[in-house]
């Protein structure tokens, strides 16, 4: 059967995430097993405004899956924003035959991909983000590594908390959103956690949890703050002025986007590159492919981005309940 999809680009847009190298390797072995050529578009959209990009065979990818960051490189573009720029990554669609884009990223990279598709570009979007703050999924690629690289990291820390008998304060990346942080303090057995879409109490919700947990014998506690919330120095200035505790601030950043990706991502990420690859070779575009209840699907790209995601409240409870908060 002629296949109308002959040549594809794929590029990786935003902050990168293990697993992206994941998906840009299934994404080129899909187009390979469908006779597609795949072209690899670095930079994010600069890449396409810019023409910066060439051919990835079979070969090119053999051995990513294990790979952190992304070999495409990323970008967050501004001239892609522009009317200008748009016109110019259209052209280069045109001049180098692209059947069809998939991107890899959060939020900010489908929108530009929604952009392409209302100039015709046929496109497919899959979430790549340790946020994991895409609505219309439950999972996004590099969430897992990064709560397990925090989670690591976190432990080092309990080790020198309790030889010195301090209260450690914690900041996890997650941008607006505290699904990083919660996971990671439900894993970490912390003493308190704060993220931005739940209001804070301070005296309830920290400063309480610290006494709680001094009164059963703890001597050293550990307090995760999403950087939505807002200073970790902040936090950790009241707790020592309310507690006099010797409080330390880790602030983990990059850390958490790097390293070799999770068996979940490898796994999610192959899924969802094979997943791209086949909807554009079926005639879809304008989709984002997404996972719910452990099953992939697809939504279309506008609904996708008026969606909300709320915080896992089920989480939530059970953290607090574990932190002397819940309800009886
Ligand atoms: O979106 C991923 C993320 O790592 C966020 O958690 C964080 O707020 C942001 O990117 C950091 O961006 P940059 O790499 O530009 O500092």
């Amino acid at each position: 059967m002629e296949n109308a999809v002959r040549r594809i680009g794929v590029l990786t847009s935003g902050g990168d995430a293990p697993g992206m190298n994941a998906a840009i390797r299934a994404v080129v072995r899909t187009c390979t097993y469908l006779g597609i050529e795949c072209v690899g578009i670095r930079r994010g959209f600069n890449g396409l405004i810019n023409g910066d990009a060439d051919v990835l065979t079979y070969s090119r990818v053999s051995g990513l899956t294990r790979m952190g960051g992304t070999m495409l490189y990323s970008a967050r573009s501004e001239e892609f924003r522009t009317d200008a720029g748009m016109q110019k990554a259209v052209n280069t669609c045109k001049l180098l035959g692209l059947d069809g884009i998939v991107g890899i990223g959060g939020d900010g990279t489908f929108r530009g991909l929604h952009d392409l598709a209302e100039r015709g570009i046929a496109v497919i979007g899959i979430p790549g983000t340790i946020d994991n703050d895409i609505a219309c999924s439950s999972y996004t690629i590099g969430y897992d590594t990064a709560c397990n690289t925090a989670v690591e990291c976190i432990d080092k820390l309990q080790d020198t908390m309790q030889s010195h008998e301090r209260c450690s304060v914690v900041e996890v990346m997650g941008h607006r959103a505290g699904h990083l942080a919660l996971y990671v303090g439900l894993s970490c057995g912390a003493t308190a956690v704060l993220i931005p879409e739940k209001p804070v109490d301070f005296e309830e919700d920290v400063i309480e949890p610290i006494r709680r947990a001094r009164l059963t014998g703890r001597t050293h506690y550990m307090v995760i703050v999403a950087e939505g919330v807002g200073s970790s120095y902040e936090v950790a200035a009241k707790i020592k002025e309310a507690t006099a505790l010797d409080t330390r601030v880790t602030v983990l950043g990059h850390i958490q986007r790097g390293g070799a990706p999770s068996s979940r991502d490898r796994v999610n990420a192959t899924h969802m590159g094979y997943s791209a690859v086949m909807l554009l070779a079926n005639g879809k575009t304008d989709r984002v492919v997404c996972q719910q209840n452990s099953q992939y699907m697809d939504f279309d790209i506008r609904e996708a981005l008026s969606m909300k995601k709320g915080i896992d409240e089920d989480k939530y409870t059970v953290m607090r309940t574990m932190i002397g908060q819940g309800t009886v």
